[in-house]
């Protein structure tokens, strides 16, 4: 079998790793070729994302950087059909829920090729998203639904998807972090004076949060006065840098710092006494590490890191309940939080039995 894994952006690359691996492994003989597509291109956002994860380096890579939704999606998506022409691949695999990954999507399904969805089913019921139409969209197309939590399986079978089509296995990102984290670099806590569980770490760049002054400015502020009592730690993500410069708001005591490696980051998350963020990835992270997280955000698409995690959404409530919040965590008045099921590193394992299991 010949398969296409494609990636594209930061949180594609922690997903592809198990499967990638686990296919070596268990089928030597099925052809897998990784293609970056190149909607993340710095460095730090992307190249050494492959050499902290060992992974090889991307057999294909398109090039397709920055641009509007329409010409990001529209350039992976011509360059992928051509590819996909070329190649021919039994079967093309597509991970979470960015732009490569509807681009990939649509490119495979008109040419009559087989997609295997990683991450399908989450929903956050919030069109104005970019993520959730990505999903919505590329599980419609997808032929085999792979699930990292029930409500994805709740979510496929209320659209009509095919039972036997939907297979729940658990968590790639999870895999990858128990395999990282005995290797998680800690020299990151002295590297900027951090104690351990004694800071705070923020992660912020969703459209809703950081594309407009006003959002921005009042997350900003609330970090700036929670620094007044513990550290607070951010690495920022390009877009959310540019879009400080552009509205030139005043960080005060919060330290930013760039976009960390996966080790480094690793280490962060496990050693901090808060995530405050609006990532999806990050809100599975601390649930399974049981670190308190605020996600500023109205909804969630991950809800078991709310029911049985760490996690708490922000939700309708005013961006000043932030504070109250985030004191709570100070003060240890925080949920334990449980580990939900099949989130045990074996996800990336059922992934390749289940495509050995059945004809492609
Ligand atoms: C994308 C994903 C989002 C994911 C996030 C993780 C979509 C719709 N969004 O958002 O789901 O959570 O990645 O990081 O696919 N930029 C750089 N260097 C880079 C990459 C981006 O400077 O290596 C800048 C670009 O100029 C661009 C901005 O960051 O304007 C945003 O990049 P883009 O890929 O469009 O979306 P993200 O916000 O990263």
């Amino acid at each position: 079998m010949k398969i296409h894994l494609v990636v594209g952006a930061r949180p594609n690359f922690m997903k592809l790793m198990p499967v990638y691996n686990n296919i070596k492994k268990e089928c030597p003989d099925w052809e897998t070729i990784i293609v970056h597509t190149g909607q993340h291109y710095d460095y730090e956002m992307s190249q050494v994302f492959f050499e902290v994860l060992n992974l090889p380096e991307p057999d294909v890579f398109l090039d397709v950087r920055s641009g509007t939704h329409g010409e990001q999606t529209a350039r992976a998506l011509e360059r992928l059909e051509k590819l996909f022409i070329k190649e021919n691949p039994d079967l093309v695999m597509v991970f979470g829920d960015v732009n490569s990954t509807i681009a990939a999507s649509l490119a495979a399904v008109k040419l009559g090729i087989k997609i295997a969805h990683v991450e399908a089913g989450l929903r956050s019921f919030d069109w104005s998203m970019p993520e959730e139409i990505n999903r919505m969209l590329t599980d419609r197309v997808s032929h085999f639904l792979f699930v990292t939590e029930k409500a994805g399986i709740e979510n496929l079978k209320r659209e009509g998807v095919e039972e036997n089509r939907i297979y729940f296995v658990g968590n790639t990102m999870i895999d990858t972090l128990i395999t990282i984290l005995p290797h998680a670099d800690i020299s990151i806590l002295n590297e900027f004076g951090l104690k351990e569980n004694n800071y705070i770490l923020v992660t912020l760049h969703r459209p809703s949060n950081v594309d407009r002054k006003e959002p921005l400015k009042k997350i900003l502020d609330i970090l700036n006065q929670l620094s007044a009592h513990l550290p607070v730690v951010f690495p920022i993500h390009p877009r959310t840098e540019k879009r400080i410069k552009e509205f030139n708001i005043d960080t005060g005591r919060i330290t930013i710092i760039e976009p960390q490696n996966y080790r480094k980051f690793l280490a962060l998350e496990r050693f901090s006494k808060l995530v405050i963020t609006d990532s999806g990835g990050i809100q599975e992270e601390t649930t399974f590490l049981k670190k308190p997280c605020i996600t500023v955000r109205p909804n969630t698409e991950r809800p078991v890191t709310e029911e049985m995690g760490t996690n708490v959404v922000l939700r309708d409530k005013s961006i000043e309940h932030l504070l109250e919040l985030s004191m709570k965590a100070i003060n240890d008045e925080w949920k334990e939080g449980e580990i939900p099921p099949l989130w045990d590193g074996k996800a990336g394992k059922r992934i390749t039995e289940s495509l050995k299991g059945t004809e492609v």
